[in-house]
């Protein structure tokens, strides 16, 4: 072996200097539950020696060493979008004609999705602590899929270039699978509005198409094209459509697992991670006492 092969081999078997990937967290909702699938994944990622930088509705109280909070306290009420079961236990006239009264509650259902996104898009773009965080180099970037893709049009407007993972704590939304390559074919991939399974009857597949084109649309329309609106107008600048911006996602990792939620056909780029966020340790389940005043937390 000549002298300077052999000193880089035997540097590199003495080195065990290793340099942390630089990570940016962008989870804008502001439901807790969302975050708690996230959480443990990015505290875990601080632990094993990144640097983490997560912009949230929940920093956290003992954060790991490396790892820094970029709070959106403020910019919206967390915790406020709760169902009350009532809603589902006596439910209004329209809602039980068949067929129509499910259509008119996913609607309804969604709807409240895009106040809560424009609301915090137009708040954040101009949030100090984010545009801070934004201005900084990142080797990989972590965002939320839901409701909004601000943050997609924020990281163009910051030139980053860094691959971006997104990250979904419930089942796909309608518009994720084609941004991956997927596909959702609403004839057998229930939409996450619907509580259908793979096995629809005619009728099924009808409610389940319309909806999956309804929202798909609705979701272009209402969320992306005024977001790209609103960060054009902010920042004096054109950019690319959000929904062609999103196209470029490198990976999606989401929370399913096919015993639980059945078989869906997936791409390499998108990734069953369902549970990824649980405690091994075993616990016993605490009693529940009253089950009256049960919200469910979205
Ligand atoms: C935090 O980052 C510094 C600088 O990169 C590094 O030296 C240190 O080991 C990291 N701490 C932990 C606990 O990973
Ligand atoms: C997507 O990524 C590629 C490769 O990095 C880049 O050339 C292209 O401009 C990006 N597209 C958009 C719309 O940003």
């Amino acid at each position: 072996m000549r002298p300077a092969l052999a000193f880089i081999f035997v540097f590199f078997a003495l080195s065990n200097y290793v340099h942390g990937a630089r990570i940016l967290g962008l989870f804008p909702h502001t439901g807790r539950s969302h975050h708690m699938v996230f959480e443990p994944l990015l505290q875990k990622l601080a632990e094993r020696g990144h640097h983490v930088t997560v912009a949230s509705f929940f920093p956290l109280k003992n954060p790991p060493a490396n790892y820094t909070d970029v709070s959106f306290e403020g910019i919206a009420k967390v915790g406020v979008e709760t169902f009350d079961l009532n809603w589902f236990e006596n439910p209004e006239f329209i809602l039980r004609i068949p067929i129509i009264g499910s259509i008119y509650k996913q609607v309804i259902d969604f709807l409240p999705l895009r106040d809560m996104a424009l609301n915090m898009c137009s708040k954040a773009i101009d949030w100090p602590p984010l545009k801070e965080a934004l201005s900084k180099e990142y080797d990989v970037v972590l965002v939320e899929n839901f409701n909004s893709d601000c943050m997609i049009g924020m990281l163009h407007v910051y030139k980053i270039k860094a691959p971006v993972v997104s990250l979904l704590s419930s089942n796909l939304m309608p518009w994720t699978a084609e941004r991956i390559g997927a596909t959702d074919n609403p004839s057998y991939v229930p939409i996450i509005t619907t509580s259908f399974t793979a096995q629809m009857k005619f009728l099924e597949r009808m409610e389940n198409t319309f909806m999956k084109l309804f929202l798909s649309y609705w979701y272009r329309q209402a969320v992306q094209m005024k977001e790209q609106a609103m960060i054009e107008k902010h920042y004096g600048i054109k950019i690319p459509e959000l929904s062609h911006l999103v196209k470029n996602i490198s990976l999606i990792l989401i929370n399913t697992h096919h015993a639980f939620n059945g078989a869906k056909p997936l791409v390499p780029g998108l990734v069953e991670v369902g549970g990824m966020h649980l405690n091994s340790r075993r616990e016993v389940i605490p009693e529940v006492s009253d089950l009256n005043n049960v919200y469910c937390l979205i």
